[in-house]
């Protein structure tokens, strides 16, 4: 079922490939879906690309009902459009929606709305190497009530950015710094959903970690401090002695999509990989006996993102020479071929408009 569409009367001069970067330019238009506890999500909508006007007492200003997703549509070789693994974006959606007593959204029909969104505004998805079109959706609390209780009004909305890499190094090495002062999440909290709030606390760190010239911060579990979990804006595998090894999903990581997707991926090409516990100790060990190959993270932003520098109590760990391992540079390819369908789509997770 199609959602009606207002299409833009003024529509954006669309930026050079060049000056992309990430998350700096919106397309011509948004969806919006509303939601009260009378009428349920109602409303649906795809208008021209535009502020909202929200009543300064909702309570996503003052209690942080807010999640988000983050996903991306391509290009292909052959001039199609294609999604990747939308339907993870929104079943995740879901599950973050009930961690903050979020109404759930109809997940078939947030799929058919985003692609309907993205015909609508097909002509902004970027064509060069490199580049996509980045896709937010995000879901706030816009009761007005300041009562500290789940909202009874919602916006669901889609906004849509043309981008580059997420990281100015692009798919060369970046540096990372070992988190010890604060802690990401605990099991029980909201470490396992996408909630803005997660990204709020964690800003400290990037800030202290931009201050020293790393790219983000290298999160250990909020318990003991001790076992890695993930970095600000992917999840993080090493591969040491010739085996690939990734945080296990406790309840306190983001599931990303990426990180399940290479997951499949490394299975599939027969290249040892385990999720489990790995500590920091670990890590630093297998550095220091020179096991330590390779270490990169994944995510949607991200893509593939080889680690060159790992910071840890004042030391420096140099990875691989800063240079891109075999496994990160197999596992970028792999992705990037199927997303850009240079690559047959053997686990079919694309999905063409
Ligand atoms: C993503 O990879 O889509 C993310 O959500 C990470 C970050 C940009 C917040």
């Amino acid at each position: 079922m199609s959602v009606p569409v207002t299409l833009t009367t003024s529509p954006k001069q669309k930026p050079a490939a060049d000056s992309l970067g990430f998350g700096k330019f919106f397309t011509d238009h948004m969806f919006v879906l509303d939601y009260s506890s009378a009428k349920g999500w109602h409303d649906g909508r795809i208008i021209p690309y535009e502020p909202i006007s929200l009543d300064p007492a909702s309570k996503v200003f003052h209690y942080g009902q807010a999640i988000f997703e983050g996903l991306k549509a391509y290009i292909t070789v052959d001039g199609e459009a294609l999604l990747f693994r939308p339907d993870r974006n929104f079943a995740r959606l879901n599950h973050s929606a009930e961690r903050l007593c979020i109404p759930a959204i109809d997940e078939q029909q947030a799929l058919e709305a985003l692609k309907q969104l993205v015909e609508v505004d097909r002509a902004w998805i970027p064509t060069e190497a490199g580049t996509s079109l980045y896709i937010r959706p995000f879901i706030i609390a816009t009761e007005a009530d300041l009562g500290v209780d789940e909202s009874t009004e919602y916006k669901f909305i889609i906004i849509m950015s043309p981008s580059g890499s997420y990281y100015a190094e692009g798919i060369n090495p970046v540096k990372i710094m070992v988190e010890k002062k604060y802690v990401r999440a605990v099991v029980g909290g909201t470490g396992e959903a996408k909630t803005s709030g997660n990204y709020a606390s964690s800003l400290i760190s990037s800030k202290e970690a931009h201050e020293q010239g790393y790219s983000q911060t290298l999160w250990l579990d909020g318990k003991e401090n001790k076992y890695v979990e993930e970095v600000g804006s992917m999840n993080i595998f090493f591969k040491i002695n010739g085996t690939v090894v990734t945080p296990e999903l406790t309840g306190s990581i983001l599931p990303g999509i990426t990180r399940d997707s290479m997951i499949q991926v490394l299975k599939h090409k027969n290249i040892p990989i385990e999720e489990r516990h790995i500590a920091i100790d670990e890590v630093i060990d297998a550095h220091t006996n020179g096991t330590l190959e390779e270490v990169f993270g994944t995510g949607t932003a991200a893509v593939i993102s080889p680690v060159g520098r790992l910071l840890w109590e004042g030391e420096e760990l140099v990875i691989n020479n800063e240079e891109i391992g075999d496994v990160s540079q197999l596992l970028y390819d792999t992705l990037t071929g199927i997303q850009s369908g240079k690559i047959n789509d053997d686990f079919n997770w694309t999905i063409r408009l």
